[in-house]
């Protein structure tokens, strides 16, 4: 993130520390229940949210080196992503062209070939069929015909996209637009070294965990005793981007920077910035790394979702474990009970709460759920959610 813009974030913090204050969005809006519960509404998200909108499958750090492979099934469409002996990151569908059989079933790991379980159909990483057992006996098949399918992919910013359709379109500036651009081409994304990934599933809307990230005016109550204590509550600054927003937590350390000159200030030591990028990412930045959080539906439900979020470090954070390691201490160790406390934090106190929410909203007893003037990312994840799929914009009521 650009300097200028992390000084005028932090001093926003600052500012609202001292004034008692918090950002406001001008009123109130309130979401039907049916958000979350309504099967047509949950068929129409995954066929525009999901089966035909560009995906992030990742970081660059999942594919750390050339022959390197991960595969997901989160949003309908099988995908085997390889980075090739050029370095170059590709995306096919992982369906054999002989059966329609899995191709690779492992999640990631590091090959070149990608044999088929069924019949041993040999696939190279770019996708091409290298060779078929007896093929004499089987016949002589035009192998060019017989490749992977492959998948619009695209590698920028340390962001792996994925559209899973064959003809689809990944736009940058359609997705991001400039001001994003500009603000991820600062950080350095592409450098994170994946260490670790957690997926967990709960009996909620999807939508629901994405709620749990875009606020704070939760953290004194839920949160007392865990991120409370390095946090300050309902204090935040928030900036949208085209369908994609930005929501900056205050840490109590902010108040460490109070003393130093703003040229030494770094947004990831006085705050924890959230970005959401439409439709379903939560991704976190740290001093030490990043979070990427992603939501998905789970058996094709309203009533059911879970996240896969995964640990990144920044190599210099990691080169300096190493050294500690020297001393005896299991530093990485640390650093990753430190980031599995968080998500942890995550699954048993924000998604245990969703979950409820998304009881008491089957109950049919609530007609909707209210964002409050504190509240202003959920206001514009609910509007930007609505305007994708066409419907009108929940009202802004002054209270
Ligand atoms: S289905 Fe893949 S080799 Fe036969
Ligand atoms: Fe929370």
């Amino acid at each position: 993130m650009h300097k200028h813009e992390q000084i005028r974030l932090l001093k926003g913090l600052i500012n609202h520390l001292d004034n008692k204050t918090n950002i406001n969005a001008g009123g109130i809006i309130k979401t039907p229940a049916d958000t979350y519960t309504s099967e047509e509404r949950f068929t129409r998200e995954w066929d525009s949210f999901f089966l035909n909108h560009p995906q992030i499958i990742g970081l660059s750090g999942d594919l750390p080196k050339p022959d390197t492979f991960i595969t997901t099934e989160d949003f309908g469409v099988p995908v085997l992503a390889t980075r090739n002996n050029k370095g170059e990151f590709k995306a096919y569908v992982n369906i054999c062209s002989h059966r329609g059989v899995i191709v690779e079933n492992v999640e990631r790991g590091e090959k070149s070939k990608f044999s088929c379980p069924f019949h041993g159909w040999t696939y190279s990483n770019e996708g091409d069929l290298i060779g078929y057992p007896k093929s004499e006996q089987f016949g002589n098949i035009e192998k060019t015909c017989y490749g992977l399918k492959e998948l619009p992919a695209l590698e920028k910013f340390g962001f792996l996209w994925v559209h899973p359709s064959q003809d689809g379109v990944i736009d940058l500036e359609d997705l991001l637009g400039d001001e994003l651009i500009k603000e991820f081409d600062s950080w350095r994304f592409e450098d994170l070294i994946f260490s670790n990934e957690d997926v967990y599933t709960t009996e909620m809307n999807w939508k629901l965990a994405i709620d749990t990230f875009g606020e704070t005016y939760h953290f004194s109550v839920l949160h007392k005793d865990s991120l409370f204590q390095s946090f300050y509550g309902n204090c935040q600054m928030f900036d949208s981007f085209k369908r994609n927003g930005r929501l900056i937590l205050c840490k109590r350390t902010i108040d460490e920077l109070r003393d130093l000159s703003e040229s030494e200030w770094d947004i990831c030591a006085g705050s924890l910035p959230v970005y959401y990028l439409f439709p379903n990412i939560i991704f976190i930045p740290t001093l030490e790394g990043a979070f990427l959080v992603k939501e998905y539906p789970a058996e094709n439900s309203p009533h059911k979702s879970y996240s896969k979020i995964s640990f990144y470090f920044h190599p210099h954070i990691l080169e300096h474990l190493k050294e500690l390691e020297k001393t005896g201490i299991n530093a990485k160790q640390l650093l990753q009970d430190q980031y599995e406390g968080f998500a942890s934090v995550i699954r048993d106190e924000d998604y245990a709460v969703a979950a409820s929410s998304h009881k008491g909203l089957r109950s049919g007893n609530l007609d909707y759920l209210t964002f409050g003037k504190n509240e202003p990312a959920l206001h514009h994840y609910h509007n930007t959610y609505r305007e994708a799929l066409g419907l009108q914009p929940l009202p802004l009521e002054e209270v």
